[in-house]
């Protein structure tokens, strides 16, 4: 893991720290990198309706999104627990939307000092849902 990485997985497990997340008792902080070099964070927000509860993960793509980064170059996610948790289907789903390439760093509630796996969004979610002009191009011609 490089220093630019390390900083990133410390930046989300600080974060973690803030989460609202009264009903799982599960926080989870995570940090977006972006090509300017700008971290965004995000932790996971709670809501007594369970099923409105956002993740930590796509409430620092919607910070960065807001503040008009669309480039990154990886997410640190840092959760409870001493081994990393990998981040939910939709959280995967919002991530791949910004490239395959990004970077994924899970990390336990020791942050870099503990267990760290990285992996890349497009590994995380093969077969993914992507493009779909094609099929509509399809339908278009007559095809289907
Ligand atoms: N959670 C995240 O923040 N990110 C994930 O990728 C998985 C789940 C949160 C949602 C909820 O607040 C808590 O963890 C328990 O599911």
């Amino acid at each position: 893991m490089n220093e630019r990485h390390r900083q990133l997985v410390e930046a989300a497990c600080e974060q973690r720290l803030r989460s609202y997340s009264p009903y799982s008792r599960f926080r989870v902080g995570a940090a977006l990198l972006g090509r300017s070099g700008t971290i965004y964070l995000g932790t996971n927000v709670e809501n007594a309706s369970f099923g409105l509860s956002i993740c930590a993960e796509r409430a620092a793509v919607c910070r960065a999104i807001a503040d008009g980064e669309r480039t990154f170059e990886a997410i640190a996610i840092c959760a409870d627990g001493s081994e990393p948790t990998p981040p939910c289907g939709a959280c995967r789903q919002v991530l791949l939307e910004f490239g395959g390439d990004l970077a994924v760093l899970m990390a336990g509630n020791r942050g870099a000092a503990g267990p760290v796996n990285t992996t890349t969004a497009r590994e995380l979610l093969p077969l993914a849902f992507i493009d779909f002009s094609a099929n509509l191009a399809d339908e278009r011609d007559g095809k289907r």
